[in-house]
């Protein structure tokens, strides 16, 4: 047992990314090695571990950890001493304020905001299509990849370590590959479905039986994502397109993935937190929490034409 829980605290406490230069700045080692020296060993962490309120501990700001808190911000104010300097980064990280102990709150409310759009849209999905709609059960399925990926993108920002940013990763891919699944199905029968279904999930378990087990490649895992984004904006351009002059509602989708792949270039190019606050990645996920009503009024008419088109087959 403890054996089990010295692993997970091993795990918990592995630091999210590789080192950048404001982590490997003498600056931020002398002011960590001190404080680790003088905060956290005898009295001092006694003191500390008294003082900490308990969600901060929760949420993993143990002694070390308030310590790396602390002399990054050391560091920010003493290279930003001379007014030229850059904004350094810590462990492959903006310094963020923190807010109760949330890593970075911006990303953590847009991340939230994005979650709570897929609820309240398949909850108006399900009022307006009926349930025997072709796309009604893989609109279903796309709520709860949604749902699952904004949740673990909501963890990891709150805080971030190794495995929490794995999942996020993980899960954000997971949705950008069942986006392609969905496009798929539109068009496929149940069998073909079926069988492309067991095709992405194949390549998907091995993409993360690569990353997770092998090698946790930030380059590679962007390139895979953007690959797959950027065959998923095709597919459903090239459908949008073609039909959109006999259903003018197709617009929704055009619009929905061109802004996708706008807001994808606040993702590719990276800059300080405004504020020490927004950063591009939560410009990012502020801008595509917009997108989700409207991909879902895109999926209600189409579901809905599908059905008006099934009845007419019918008659
Ligand atoms: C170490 O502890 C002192 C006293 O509690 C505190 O003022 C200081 O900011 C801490 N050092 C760092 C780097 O956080």
């Amino acid at each position: 047992m403890q054996g089990i829980l010295g692993l997970l605290c091993l795990l918990w406490s592995v630091p999210g990314s590789f080192a950048s230069w404001g982590d490997r700045s003498k600056i931020f080692q002398r002011c960590l090695s001190g404080c680790w020296r003088n905060n956290c060993t005898g009295r001092a962490l006694e003191r500390f571990d008294q003082q900490q309120p308990g969600y901060m501990v929760m949420l993993g700001w143990w002694c070390e950890e308030e310590c790396k808190y602390g002399c990054m911000w050391r560091t920010v104010e003493q290279i930003q001493a001379d007014p030229w300097a850059a904004v350094p980064q810590f462990y492959g990280k903006w310094p963020f304020v923190r807010v109760l102990g949330i890593q970075e709150p911006a990303s953590v409310l847009f991340s939230i905001l994005n979650g709570l759009g897929h609820v309240v849209m398949i909850g108006v999905f399900r009022r307006k299509v009926p349930s025997h709609a072709k796309m009604y059960s893989v609109v279903h399925w796309l709520a709860i990849v949604s749902i699952n990926a904004w949740f673990w993108s909501a963890i990891f920002h709150t805080r971030d370590f190794l495995w929490t940013e794995k999942m996020d990763y993980f899960c954000a891919t997971s949705l950008v590959v069942f986006q392609l699944f969905m496009w798929f199905t539109r068009f496929g029968g149940f069998k073909e479905s079926a069988m492309f279904g067991a095709l992405l999930a194949a390549v998907f378990s091995c993409h993360v039986y690569y990353l997770g087990f092998v090698k946790f490649d930030y380059g590679y895992n962007m390139m895979a994502n953007v690959a797959v984004g950027q065959l998923n904006a095709f597919c459903w351009l090239g459908f949008a397109f073609k039909n959109v002059r006999q259903r003018r509602y197709m617009w929704k989708c055009i619009a929905t993935i061109l802004s996708i792949n706008l807001l994808l270039l606040l993702e590719l190019g990276d800059f300080p937190p405004i504020w020490w606050t927004f950063d591009a990645h939560s410009l990012w996920h502020a801008g595509t929490a917009p997108v989700v009503p409207l991909w879902y009024s895109f999926l209600i008419d189409e579901s809905l034409y599908l059905l008006r088109e099934a009845e007419e087959k019918d008659v």
